[in-house]
């Protein structure tokens, strides 16, 4: 697909962590985009990306991306409407629960992708989900990796995978804000500002974080920190006699059996 044409619908906060990202104008021809009804982001976002503006049934044609943006309860009127106007774009969701089977049920025989990022997407560091359905070819495939690309980084898995995974990806991070909360509050009780406990806690965290990307075993990681008997142990055994890694399994099993209810 030399140079292809990217419409979104829908123009909310990850349709515009997406084309803030996408900063290859080698790869990418013109991206349009269009929402439901709030005209006035429309312009805002015109005047700080290079993006054009218009009704997306309008344009449909011109582009062969198209990128839904929009809310799960919003893709079957949109899906219904596309199925009669598509020709052959590639059709891409980053809406939870809305599957490659969903789309394909939609648009038959048509080339469909699912894409489930995360908030860091807003920064570039998503780590995004993604699935493709039966259609999908190279071509498809390359453009794809560039809107991944620009939001952060991806694995490719199963439909059923993500419907799964999305808990640790994509719910995870409140987990994890979480736990940043509480140990401001703790660090502020020892008579800390506000903005000296959260740097406190940021930057461990950060430094955290860097060092498992860097490669290293968490468990080494943790054991490195941990002397046998000593006040780092003491501390763990506090969260081990809370069942701590028993609390985060039946977190994620509750974000399943949720997000299972609610796809009904
Ligand atoms: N934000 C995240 O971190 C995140 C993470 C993973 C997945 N997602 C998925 O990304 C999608 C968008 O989320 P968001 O956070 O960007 O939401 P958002 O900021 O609320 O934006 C939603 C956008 O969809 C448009 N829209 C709603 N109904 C529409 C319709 N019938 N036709 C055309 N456009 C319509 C809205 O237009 P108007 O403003 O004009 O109504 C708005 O531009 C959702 O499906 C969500 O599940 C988001």
């Amino acid at each position: 697909m030399n140079k292809p044409n990217i419409l979104f619908i829908g123009a909310g906060r990850m349709a515009e962590a997406i084309f803030a990202g996408l900063k290859q104008p080698n790869t990418i021809g013109t991206i349009t985009i269009s929402n439901q009804s709030d005209q006035e982001r429309l312009e805002q976002l015109k005047d700080t990306y290079e993006v054009e503006t218009a009704s997306w049934q309008e344009v449909i044609s011109d582009h062969e991306v198209i990128i839904l943006a929009m809310p799960p309860s919003a893709h079957p009127a949109v899906l219904a409407e596309l199925a009669n106007k598509v020709d052959n774009q590639f059709i891409i969701t980053v809406a939870a629960g809305i599957g490659p089977s969903v789309l394909e049920e939609a648009l038959p025989n048509r080339p469909t992708a699912w894409i489930m990022p995360n908030t860091a997407a807003d920064i570039g560091e998503s780590m995004s989900l993604f699935a493709c359905g039966k259609h999908v070819l190279s071509e498809h495939r390359e453009v794809l990796q560039t809107i991944l690309y620009a939001i952060g980084e991806s694995t490719e898995l199963t439909e059923e995978q993500i419907h799964h995974l999305t808990a640790v990806t994509g719910s995870a991070p409140a987990f994890v804000y979480h736990m940043a909360e509480s140990l401001e509050i703790t660090a502020k009780s020892y008579g800390l500002s506000t903005d000296v406990a959260r740097k406190l806690v940021v930057q461990m965290i950060y430094g955290s974080a860097s060092m498992l990307k860097d490669g290293r075993e968490a468990g080494d990681l943790r054991d490195q920190v941990t002397t046998p008997g000593g006040a780092t142990a003491a501390g763990l055994e506090v969260l081990e006699n809370g069942n701590f890694s028993d609390l985060l399994h039946q977190a994620v099993l509750a974000v399943n059996a949720k997000a299972a209810e609610q796809a009904k």
